[in-house]
C-alpha cells in the first residue's frame, strides 16, 4: 500500500483527482487534510464532496470502496502543527504529498488571506514533509503563475513579470518553494477549469462561470425595468473593456482529472506540466457562446476607454477581476505534457459548439428553479 497525504480533496480538483487515481491505483490510501465549517466536520465535509464526485463520475456505486482508502484529519493549512501532525499514527508511513489545497479569489486580498493560505499553507506542508521525509512532493499550482507574460510560458519555472493578483504570486512563489525544498517534486499547472467535454458539466463553478451568472442577473433585472419578458433578445449595452484574447485556456475538468491522474504515475522527475489543453478559445468565441445562450445581443468588447456604459462599468466593479484572463497573450508550451500523455489524449476538440454546450449546461444544473433561464436555455 502507498501511503499519500493529500490537500483539498473537498475541492473541485482534488476530488476528482482522487477517484481517478483509485480506479488506476487501488493499493493507494489518502490521509487528507480537511476542514470543518458551518456546524458541519470536516469528516462530513469530505464525505459529502467524495459522494457528489462519484456521482458527477456517474459512478455513485463506487462511494463506499473510495471510502476506503481515505482518512481524514481535521486541519487548516495555515495553522497546523507540522511536528504533532508528523508524530500522528494516521500519517504513519506515508511517503508521498500531493498539495491541492488553495484560495482561488482572483480578486484583491486586503487581509493577506490568500496569499497567507497558498504561499504560508505551503511553506507549512513543506515542513510537513520534511519531518515525514517523503520521496515526492506533488503540487497543484496554476498556467496563471505566468502573469502577466506575453509570448510562450515554457513548462519550467515561470520567470517574473508582474503579476494580475495576489493570488497569481502567491502560487508563483508557492512554487518556487516547493522547486526549492529539495524533495522531487511534480507541478501541475491547470488553466481556467471549465465543464468536462462529455457535456459540459461541473461540480464547483469557479471563476468564469461568476460571469455568466452575473449576465444572467443583469438581464433579470434590466428586463423587470423595461417591462419585457427575459425570454427575449436583450442588448445590455455593455462595453467589456477589454482588449480580446485569441487564447483563454479553458480546461476541461475530466482533461484536468485524467492529465494529473496520468502524469502523477510517472516518474518523479522534476517536472512541471502545463495541464491547460492545446485548444485555446478566444475572448470573442465566448462572447458568442454566452449571448447565444442568454438571448442577448453581443457585447462590444474592446481595449478600455475612459468612457464605457453604465452596465459595463457596473460589470467591471463586481468581475474586474477577471478580466485579464480576457485579454491575456500567453501560450502555454505543451511539450512535457504532451511528452507524458501523448499526442492522441491531447487533440480533443474545443470550440464554439462545446462552450454552449458548457453555458447551457451551468444553467441547467444551478439554475433549476429560474424559469425564464430554463426556457431559454431549453428552447433555443
Ligand atoms: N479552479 C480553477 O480554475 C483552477 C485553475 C488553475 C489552478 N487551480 C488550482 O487547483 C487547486 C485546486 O483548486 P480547485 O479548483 O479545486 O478549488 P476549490 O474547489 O476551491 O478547492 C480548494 C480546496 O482547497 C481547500 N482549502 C482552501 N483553504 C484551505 C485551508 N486554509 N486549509 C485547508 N484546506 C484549504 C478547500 O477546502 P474547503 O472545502 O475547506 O474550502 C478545497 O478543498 C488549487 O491549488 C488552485 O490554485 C484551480
Amino acid at each position: 500500500m502507498t501511503k499519500i497525504f493529500m490537500t483539498g480533496i473537498t475541492g473541485l480538483v482534488g476530488s476528482a483527482f482522487v477517484t481517478a487515481l483509485l480506479k488506476d491505483r487501488p493499493d493507494m490510501h489518502f490521509v487528507c487534510l480537511a476542514r470543518g465549517g458551518k456546524n458541519r466536520t470536516a469528516e462530513d465535509r469530505l464525505i459529502e464532496a467524495v459522494k457528489a464526485q462519484c456521482e458527477f463520475d456517474g459512478e455513485a456505486e463506487r462511494f463506499d470502496e473510495v471510502m476506503k482508502h481515505i482518512t481524514v484529519v481535521d486541519g487548516d493549512v495555515v495553522t497546523l502543527d507540522a511536528a504533532a501532525l508528523a508524530a500522528d499514527p494516521r500519517l504513519e508511513g506515508v511517503t508521498e504529498i500531493f498539495h491541492c489545497a488553495a484560495d482561488v479569489n482572483l480578486g484583491k486580498d486586503p487581509t493577506g488571506k490568500t496569499f497567507t493560505i497558498n504561499f504560508n499553507g505551503t511553506q507549512n506542508i513543506l515542513a510537513l514533509a520534511k519531518l515525514l521525509n517523503v520521496k515526492a512532493f506533488h503540487y497543484v499550482s496554476t498556467a496563471y503563475v505566468a502573469g502577466r507574460k506575453r509570448g510562450v510560458a515554457m513548462e519550467a519555472e515561470a520567470e517574473n513579470h508582474g503579476y494580475n493578483n495576489p493570488y497569481e504570486e502567491s502560487k508563483a512563489k508557492a512554487e518556487k518553494l516547493v522547486r526549492e525544498s529539495g524533495f522531487p517534486f511534480t507541478i501541475y499547472r491547470p488553466g481556467i477549469i471549465t465543464g468536462r467535454r462529455s457535456d459540459g458539466r461541473i461540480r464547483r463553478p469557479l471563476a468564469f462561470y461568476r460571469i455568466i451568472e452575473f449576465l444572467a442577473k443583469m438581464k433579470s433585472h434590466q428586463c423587470k425595468k423595461m417591462g419585457i419578458a427575459p425570454t427575449e433578445e436583450v442588448d445590455l449595452n455593455i462595453h467589456f473593456q477589454v482588449t480580446p484574447s485569441e487564447r483563454v485556456y479553458f480546461t476541461p475538468i475530466d482533461f484536468v482529472q485524467y492529465a494529473i491522474t496520468k502524469c502523477y504515475q510517472l516518474p518523479v522527475k522534476n517536472e512541471t506540466y502545463h495541464v491547460t489543453g492545446d485548444r485555446p478559445v478566444s475572448t470573442m468565441m465566448i462572447d458568442h457562446a454566452v449571448c447565444k445562450t442568454l438571448k442577448l445581443a453581443l457585447a462590444d468588447i474592446s481595449a478600455p476607454t475612459n468612457g464605457g456604459t453604465e452596465n459595463g462599468k457596473m460589470m467591471e466593479r463586481f468581475l474586474g477581476d477577471l478580466y485579464p484572463y480576457f485579454a491575456t497573450d500567453v501560450t502555454f508550451s505543451q511539450t512535457n505534457i504532451r511528452k507524458a500523455l501523448g499526442d492522441e489524449a491531447m487533440d480533443w476538440p474545443y470550440g464554439q459548439e462545446e462552450l454552449e454546450i458548457m453555458m447551457r449546461n451551468y444553467f441547467v444544473d444551478f439554475f433549476p428553479e429560474v424559469e425564464w433561464i430554463q426556457q431559454v436555455v431549453n428552447n433555443r
